[in-house]
């Protein structure tokens, strides 16, 4: 008795898990093109926001193979568009405003950022605090340098 539900789970796994792959939601993975990042302060901060950001946030997402094998497609998916819609490093426009700098300080000194289901499979986004707080100073440093070239009027906003 046991074994034949064992078995019926066993099966039925297996054809869910089969099935699921069919669901077209989550093998779109496209990378747009980049338009604009924003004026980076140094090579730095560009490179720990690509380590920890650019994949949830950025037209340059990195899809290995796992994100095309549902359900994990799904989340991933999910992520990546959203995250997208929240803010895009690839499509920025090159000013960085200033409360837009302190909001991202923020979520990364109170490692809010980068989501934290992200983390188990990408341990390199796992910032030090050291690197956190390197980020942190020099996204508000970019947007420092932004404010003296003045933010062009009706840029979209990002929050
Ligand atoms: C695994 C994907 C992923 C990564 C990596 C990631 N984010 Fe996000 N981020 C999201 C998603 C999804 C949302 C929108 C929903 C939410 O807030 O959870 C979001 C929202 C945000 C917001 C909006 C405020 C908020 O909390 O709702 C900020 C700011 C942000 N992310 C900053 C960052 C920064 C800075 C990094 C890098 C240190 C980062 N994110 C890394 C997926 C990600």
């Amino acid at each position: 008795m046991l074994k034949k539900i064992v078995l019926i789970l066993v099966i039925g796994g297996a054809a869910l898990f089969i099935v699921a792959q069919l669901v077209p939601f989550g093998r779109a993975h496209d990378n747009p093109p980049v338009v604009q990042e924003p004026n980076w302060d140094s090579a730095e901060t560009r490179a720990l926001a690509q380590t920890a950001c650019f994949d949830c946030h950025s037209n340059e997402s990195v899809w290995p193979w796992y994100s095309n094998i549902a359900p994990v497609s799904w989340m991933v998916q999910h992520h990546v568009d959203e995250g997208r819609e929240y803010l895009n490093f690839s499509d920025w426009g090159q000013c960085l405003r200033g409360e837009e700098a302190e909001e991202l300080a923020e979520v990364i000194r109170e490692g809010e950022m980068p989501v934290s289901s992200y983390l188990v499979l990408h341990s390199e986004a796992r910032l030090s605090d050291a690197d956190k707080e390197a980020l942190a100073q020099g996204l508000l440093a970019t947007a420092r340098a932004s404010s003296s070239t003045a933010c062009p009027e009706g840029r979209r906003d990002h929050d």
